[in-house]
């Protein structure tokens, strides 16, 4: 080997090293892979080419200029998952932290633009002290950089951001432009402001985990979609998530070769409860509906009332927005509503078909919910409805009343097909509310009010509790027995294939924020 390829390979050595083995030891030590350990368990085996390797900061203050480690505190290149074209970054956190230098960002943004340019998701591993604290305003200057191309792909590739480490400051904001964030438990956390700083402000004393931790964040925030119990979790996830998704906004997801069988579901005949207040587990229908195992549920713990996620029907993609009858009896709160239109959007950018499973009661009635603004939050999920052009196909399985009937996936905003079954109930309000209503005056004056109640609400329910009002003027296409549904959306959405609506052009629309 001659003198420059030598050179060459001692310069690769120390970039593999990082910020050195006592470092990484600390990593290990602290129950983390290091950055590149991530990319192996990442990406197919030996498919990673790297960018950057050798890019080192230009910080002269603070002793900076004597301290150098090749790459920066952040490996970033391209690869495959499943033989698919990915770009890639991962922060080192044995180098000053992981910290974001004015370099460190020139690096992923340089990725994200050849990811943008050529049309693959973009997958982040954060791991990040936040900015590096010894170069000042270029540093926030780079994280600005990374945002504004956040916000340029968003849309066009899908973009994974996983928090295996401390996310902290204004840093957090890049991974929540992002499609989906998955956290690990115990060792990430994310918050605009530490536990010291909280504490100063507001004199609440919380640790890092309480405060911003994957439970947290999976629970009451919502910002993380994924609470993963290790980093190997974490990245198990990554990669059934992107299998769910096209490489771009103009491809179609991957679809698996899948063999036509019986597909009659008996079992969904059993489902619905003989009483109608009675909870059923929307996940029981989900796992009868599509495809065996193939479902990946999203924000699991946040926002139960309505139950999001893929999984495949014959072989194909399917995002799925489902009413929870077993929690607060499915009704459209303001955490439910933001959380399905955020996710009816994402599916809709990338060409996903919806299916709907309807089991909704209303919206939640409340002061809470009123001076929270349930109106335009509610009014996110009917928007992002309307919007929606991917092929849709609505199943009402029960209770569909009032104004989250229309939001629901309705015929009136654009759904292609809507199924209900015999126990479909599709009215303005429940029976008893409606009884109360419309026959106050008549029972004011009756020899016995409550059995004339009971009579008038029997009226309302005969008259409306039932899905042949709607079939009759066809907003409702078809009532089907609950165990065809599987085959009536197998046909449904192969005949809805080839879909084409476009929207009036506009410069973009304006959902209410
Ligand atoms: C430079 C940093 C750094 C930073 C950590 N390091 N954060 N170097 N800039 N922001 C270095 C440490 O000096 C140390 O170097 C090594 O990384 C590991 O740090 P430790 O503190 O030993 O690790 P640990 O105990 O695990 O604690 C991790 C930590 C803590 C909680 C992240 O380091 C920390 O609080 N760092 C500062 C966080 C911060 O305030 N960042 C700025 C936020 S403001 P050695 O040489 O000992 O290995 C911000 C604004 C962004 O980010 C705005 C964007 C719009």
């Amino acid at each position: 080997m001659n003198k420059k390829t030598q050179l060459l390979h001692k310069k690769q050595e120390q970039a593999l090293l990082g910020g050195g083995q006592a470092r990484i030891e600390s990593q290990h030590n602290k129950g983390k892979l290091t950055a590149r350990e991530r990319l192996h368990f990442l990406l197919d085996e030996g498919s990673f080419e790297e960018i950057g390797m050798l890019v080192i900061h230009r910080s002269i203050d603070f002793g900076m200029e004597k301290e150098h480690y090749p790459g920066d505190g952040v490996v970033t290149g391209y690869g495959t998952i499943n033989g698919r074209l990915v770009y890639v970054f991962s922060q080192d956190f044995t180098v000053f932290g992981g910290s974001l230098s004015e370099t460190h960002a020139e690096k992923i943004c340089k990725i994200m633009d050849l990811a943008l340019k050529n049309g693959a998701p973009l997958i982040g591993l954060n791991d990040s002290g936040g900015a590096r604290i010894q170069e000042g305003v270029v540093s926030l200057g780079g994280y600005a950089d990374i945002f504004y191309r956040n916000t340029m792909a968003s849309g066009l590739v899908p973009q994974i951001s996983a928090i295996m480490g401390p996310c902290a400051g204004g840093a957090v904001y890049s991974p929540a432009i992002t499609d989906f964030v998955l956290m690990v438990e115990n060792t990430s956390y994310m918050f605009v402001t530490g536990p010291n700083v909280v504490k100063t402000v507001t004199h609440e004393i919380v640790s890092s985990e309480e405060l911003g931790g994957a439970a947290t964040h999976a629970s009451k925030s919502g910002v993380t979609h994924f609470a993963c119990t290790n980093e190997l979790d974490a990245i198990h996830h990554v990669k059934k998530l992107l299998s769910f998704m096209p490489q771009n906004c103009e491809e179609l997801a991957p679809a698996l070769s899948y063999e036509s069988k019986d597909e009659l579901r008996p079992k969904l005949d059993e489902l619905i409860p003989e009483n109608t207040t009675q909870p059923y587990d929307i996940r029981e229908v989900i796992s009868e509906i599509t495809d065996e195992g193939s479902f990946l549920e999203v924000h699991k713990d946040y926002a139960e009332n309505i139950v999001v996620g893929f999984a495949r029907l014959a072989g194909r993609s399917l995002g799925i927005v489902a009413n929870q009858p077993a929690f607060l009896a499915g009704v459209l709160d303001i955490k439910s509503s933001v959380k399905g239109a955020r996710f009816v959007r994402f599916c809709d950018s990338f060409n996903i078909p919806l299916l709907v499973l309807e089991d909704v009661p209303g919206f939640l009635p409340g002061t809470d919910q009123e001076w929270n603004a349930i109106i335009s939050n509610g009014a996110k999920l009917l928007y992002a409805f309307c919007e929606a052009t991917v092929p849709r196909i609505t199943v009402i399985t029960r209770k569909a009343y009032g104004g989250a009937y229309d939001v629901m996936n309705s015929k009136h905003i654009g759904a292609d097909m809507n199924y209900a079954w015999p126990s479909a109930e599709i009215a303005v309000m429940g029976a008893k509310g409606a009884a109360e209503i419309i026959f106050k005056k008549e029972n004011s004056s009756a020899e016995d009010p409550n059995a004339r109640w009971i009579e008038k609400e029997k009226e309302y329910s005969d008259l409306f509790a039932n899905p042949y009002r709607a079939a009759e003027r066809g907003f409702i296409d078809e009532v089907i027995e609950p165990s065809q549904t599987r085959k009536k959306l197998i046909k449904a959405f192969k005949m809805l294939e080839n879909k084409v609506v476009n929207n009036p052009r506009k410069k973009h629309g304006n959902i209410p924020l």
